[in-house]
């Protein structure tokens, strides 16, 4: 067996109503703090909940529910003034992915100084080295995607250049995770089925990784399976408790599965189109993810076999190769059974796009590019993207 090491630095609370955890947990946290969120949670009830809980163990806060989809940079700078005009010592994500990622790059950048971009690919900062950690970051999840809440990874997109770089460091796990799959019960049917598509890839991909281990190998196949056998669930029956906390479950092991294992160049070329197009995230992935696998599967026969089954498909009389060989053609099955199976053009991207993506994947996810089994080069890449069109 390999030698590995794995740490999850983030307390994680999970089940259903364990929001009403938060105050007590956050109590040594900070003494105020800005929540970062948006007006669909101050609708849905979830952001007062949020800050009677904080303001009830005596804990000040700041509120700011204008974070966007896929937050930019300058979003993020304009919170660290907000931060640091109203002296907060913590911060609290409340949402999805988008949320939690400008929560924990706020709590970076006001910690550390500079702007965002400073730490984005090409910034002046973007070695992370000298890092100072940052400020403490309650990642509260509403949504079944990402896994942002026990990750290192923020995603920031940078409008200027039309990237969306993984950002990762150790100071960006948070450092207390509530996940109440309650709080997924009002997810839209899109949302739901985006989100769920994520946690699959993050299975799939961790699985599929060369930093891959016994342990991360363990979590990414639970998290295939559960999202193989819940996710269709949830999106026709959105009340279902029992099943939203599976997948809840899914997205939360999937996202330890990625912080050792990573994502590969399904990530690593998808997060690209998000940055050019604006494109839902987990669609990004559906977009390019077939193809991926239909071009690698050689690299590792077992493991592509072992990934044809998980996603159910019918494997009676092929061998081990040919279930590897149809691992493209399960997901394209998965795909348009969660209403997820896209065309890159049906994302907005055209042929002349993708020199740009390219460019953009190779400076802002190159590690995740070459975390996959088989090596991707430029032109392989170019490939991909051209026969996702
Ligand atoms: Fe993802």
């Amino acid at each position: 067996m390999k030698t590995f090491e794995f740490q999850i630095p983030t307390r994680v609370i999970f089940g259903a109503g364990s929001l009403n955890q938060l105050g007590e947990a956050a109590k040594e946290i900070g003494t105020k703090t800005l929540v970062i969120s948006d007006v669909v949670m101050r609708k849905m009830g979830y952001l007062d909940r949020v800050c009677d809980q904080l303001r009830g163990v005596g804990i000040g806060v700041v509120v700011d529910d204008h974070v966007m989809p896929n937050p930019i940079a300058s979003y993020i700078d304009d919170m660290v003034r907000l931060f640091q005009d109203e002296e907060c010592d913590s911060l609290v994500g409340l949402g999805g992915g988008s949320a939690m990622d400008a929560a924990k790059a706020v709590g970076l950048v006001a910690k550390n100084g500079g702007v965002m971009v400073d730490y984005m690919p090409g910034g002046s900062r973007a070695d992370m080295e000298n890092i100072l950690p940052a400020y403490p970051v309650v990642a509260v999840t509403t949504t079944a995607g990402t896994g942002s809440e026990v990750t290192k990874f923020a995603v920031i997109t940078n409008p200027e250049t039309r990237e969306k770089p993984g950002i990762g460091h150790e100071s960006l796990f948070a450092k207390l995770a509530i996940v109440d799959p309650e709080l997924t019960l009002t997810l839209s049917k899109r949302v739901t089925e985006t989100t769920g598509v994520d946690v699959l890839f993050h299975g799939m991909e961790a699985y599929l990784s060369k930093p891959a281990t016994p342990f991360t190998d363990l979590l990414a196949i639970e998290a295939i399976e559960l999202v193989m056998k819940y996710l269709g669930t949830v999106i026709e029956e959105p009340q279902n408790l029992h099943a939203r906390t599976r997948i809840s479950y899914a997205n939360t092991i999937a996202g330890v599965a990625i912080v050792q294992a990573t994502t590969v160049a399904i990530h690593g070329l998808g997060q690209a189109i998000g940055g050019a197009t604006n494109a839902a995230h987990g669609l990004t992935m559906a977009a390019i993810g077939p193809a991926f696998l239909d071009f690698s599967y050689d690299a590792n026969i077992r493991k592509y076999a072992k990934v044809t089954r998980l996603l159910g498909y019918e494997v009676d009389g092929l061998s081990e190769e040919e279930q590897a060989a149809r691992s493209g053609d399960a997901l394209r099955h998965v795909l348009k059974q969660f209403d997820s199976h896209v065309t890159l053009t049906d994302l907005g991207v055209t042929e002349e796009l993708i020199p740009e993506l390219v460019d953009s994947a190779y400076k802002t996810m190159q590690g995740c590019i070459d975390a996959s089994l088989k090596e991707v080069s430029r032109e392989d890449a170019m490939q991909i993207y051209r026969v996702s069109l």
